[in-house]
């Protein structure tokens, strides 16, 4: 079975698990720079500001995705969106479930916006965000690579 929820203390171990096990495709498609880096991304990731969403494959007891908010110092009412689903349980899905709760989460919490950017060789999360209302606002590149800076505004 398939639950979606907050991610807690306790999970701490299974969610290196999850970090450690994400193929170098699917990391390099969320950043780069965390390749070949994983425990620290798997640390900065559980020590950021954060609304944090897990999904966990119950029958297998392992996380397989996992999406965030994470707050910006900045710009409080508009946190930025991360999600990553591990290779094995794409196009199930998963990803657009994780999307809509996070975004749910954003409306209850009364934010403004939700922000992230993409990158633009990353044509399947750009068609997700696309197809919940996000919009184009822009552009930015890094050595990384060109990115698309995207928005959702929550109806007033
Ligand atoms: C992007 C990502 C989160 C999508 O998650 P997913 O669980 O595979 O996606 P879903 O099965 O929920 O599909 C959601 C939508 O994505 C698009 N999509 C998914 N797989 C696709 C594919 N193979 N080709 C084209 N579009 C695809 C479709 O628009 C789909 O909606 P639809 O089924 O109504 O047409 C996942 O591929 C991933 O983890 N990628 C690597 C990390 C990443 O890129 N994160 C985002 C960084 S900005």
């Amino acid at each position: 079975m398939i639950i979606l929820r907050e991610l807690k203390n306790s999970d701490e171990e299974y969610f290196f698990k999850f970090i450690k096990n994400l193929s170098k495709e699917i990391v390099e498609n969320y950043n780069h720079l965390f390749s070949e880096k994983r425990e620290e991304w798997a640390k900065k990731l559980l020590s950021e500001n954060s609304l944090k969403i897990i999904v966990l494959d119950d029958s297998k007891n392992e996380i397989i995705g996992f999406g965030h908010l994470t707050i910006n110092k900045e710009y409080p009412g508009v946190p930025s969106l991360g999600i990553v689903i591990n290779q094995n349980y794409r196009g199930k899905g998963i990803g657009k479930q994780i999307m809509q709760k996070l975004m749910e989460e954003g409306k209850t919490k009364k934010f403004k916006a939700i922000y992230l950017s993409v990158f633009k060789k990353n044509t399947i999360a750009k068609k997700l965000y696309d197809s919940l209302g996000f919009k184009t606002i822009g552009e930015t590149f890094n050595d990384s690579g060109e990115s698309w800076k995207m928005r959702y505004d929550f109806p007033i």
